[in-house]
């Protein structure tokens, strides 16, 4: 790397030097003027040491002046080598908006060489439809005052290659003054890679959640299926095996005990049988969701949780007549949201009291399951064999919704999920 040593007259020891020989020549000048005239070898002495003297400063002025000049030589070209060496594109343009340095990687990026690009317009690099809004940009940017700014924060910025192709960018401007003229300077990568990497990911993410959607709305199939054989056939069957044991009881030899006792159990085991096979039903798939609705559904598993686990449920059902339009599979989400958030009440958070809102507002369908027990932290949200709050969160991401579980304000665990009610059946306009 080139280097200039730092200037021999800024070294303390010629600083001293320099005011020692100028208070040596004003003592001479001063004993001169004083006795001149009686000694004119000390006048001419004097004479002689200040065109000396004089001399001196002016060979030192020169040499410092021309280290100075050697000096921005080389920090210009230093400057001109890390420009060059940058890995980011770098384009510096005037107030017309041309360009006055360009690097090489912006050779690279824009496949045009330094010579073809300098004095051009910066216009050369941006697509047609973008240029005059550009312009503008720029303009504007130089009036806010401010020094440097991302550009595109929220837009796409596209660049224009010589071989015509565009290609997205990620780019940055700073505003410069210089002798009363204005400079913005663009630092600007290619982002085509990135972007394509994101658009897979983005692509492959949407697969999995489709898929996920599929597999769970198969199983919601086969639950319903098999909930359904439950309640109607194996219902049934019990049902009329009941009626036939009562027929039995009444017929049986009236002083046999033993035989009495033993219908009995019959009779109370089958009763058992009955309520148990309920009981799985509802748990598979509660039929009255596809009889009766998501609210009634609802309300009837907080009061089935409320029963079973111990714990004070309060619920509230805002939306009214709108329940009655929601679409089946948004309906399903949210219930299955509601039964999981009431499992993990009962799992996990050791809860005296749950506050749940069901409501369907400005097109939203809003589920809020709260409970004052131990809270949830961060760490458990992230548990790896955790799958329940991740599901519903795929679920409603899916549905075009959000879930949410935070520590409520008094202390427990809040979970909010929403879904916006028509989206499906829009899309399915839409197709
Ligand atoms: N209401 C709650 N109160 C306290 N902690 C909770 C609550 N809900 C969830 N958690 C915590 O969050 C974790 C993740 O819950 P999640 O439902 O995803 O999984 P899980 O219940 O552990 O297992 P599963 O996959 O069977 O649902 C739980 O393990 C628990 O630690
Ligand atoms: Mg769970």
């Amino acid at each position: 790397m080139t280097s200039v040593k730092q200037s021999f007259f800024h070294s303390p020891a010629a600083i001293a030097a320099g005011a020692a020989m100028l208070g040596a020549l004003l003592v001479v000048n001063v004993i001169a003027v004083a006795r001149g005239v009686e000694s004119p070898w000390m006048l001419g002495a004097a004479v002689i040491a200040d065109v000396v003297a004089v001399g001196l400063g002016v060979l030192v002025a020169v040499r410092e002046v021309m280290m100075a000049d050697q000096r921005s030589l080389v920090s210009e070209a230093r400057l001109a080598g890390i420009v060059d060496s940058a890995m980011d594109a770098l384009i510096t343009i005037d107030e017309a908006q041309r360009i006055v340095l360009f690097n090489r990687a912006a050779e690279q990026v824009f496949g045009c060489r330094r010579e073809d690009a300098l004095g051009a317009s910066l216009d050369r690099f941006i697509p047609q439809r973008f240029r005059a809004a550009h312009h503008d940009h720029v303009e504007k940017f130089g009036r806010t005052g401010v020094t440097s700014r991302r550009m595109g924060d929220v837009t796409t910025l596209w660049g224009l290659h010589a071989d015509g192709r565009e290609f997205p960018i990620e780019a940055s401007i700073s505003h410069a003054s210089e002798g009363g003229h204005h400079y913005y300077t663009v630092i600007l990568r290619d982002i085509t890679l990135r972007k394509q990497s994101e658009d897979t990911l983005k692509r492959s993410q949407q697969e999995l959640r489709d898929l996920s959607a599929r597999v769970q709305d198969a199983r919601e199939e086969e639950k319903t299926r098999i909930a359904r054989e439950l309640h109607d056939e194996l219902g049934q069957l019990l049902t009329a095996l009941k009626m036939d044991l009562s027929w039995l009881r009444q017929r049986l030899p009236s002083g046999d005990v033993e035989v009495a006792q033993k219908a009995g159990q019959m009779h109370a085991m089958l009763e058992q049988t009955v309520s148990s096979t309920r009981r799985i039903a509802a748990d598979l798939r509660p039929l009255m969701l596809d009889d009766l609705g998501l609210a009634d559904a609802a309300s009837w598993l907080v009061d089935d949780f409320a029963r079973r686990a111990g714990v004070r449920c309060e619920m509230k059902l805002a939306g009214g007549s709108a329940f009655a339009g929601l679409d089946g599979g948004i309906a399903t989400a949210i219930y299955r949201a509601l039964q999981e958030s009431l499992t993990n009440i009962a799992r996990h958070s050791g809860a005296k009291n749950v506050w749940v809102v069901l409501a369907i507002d400005d097109g939203m369908l809003l589920l809020e399951v709260e409970d004052d027990g131990k809270g949830v932290a961060a760490e458990d949200l992230a548990k790896g064999r955790s799958l329940g709050l991740k599901g519903m969160r795929e679920r409603m991401a899916y549905l075009g919704g959000s879930l949410e579980v935070v520590r409520a304000p008094r202390g427990g665990t809040r979970l909010r999920a929403r879904a916006p009610v028509r989206a499906l059946a829009q899309e399915a306009d839409a197709a």
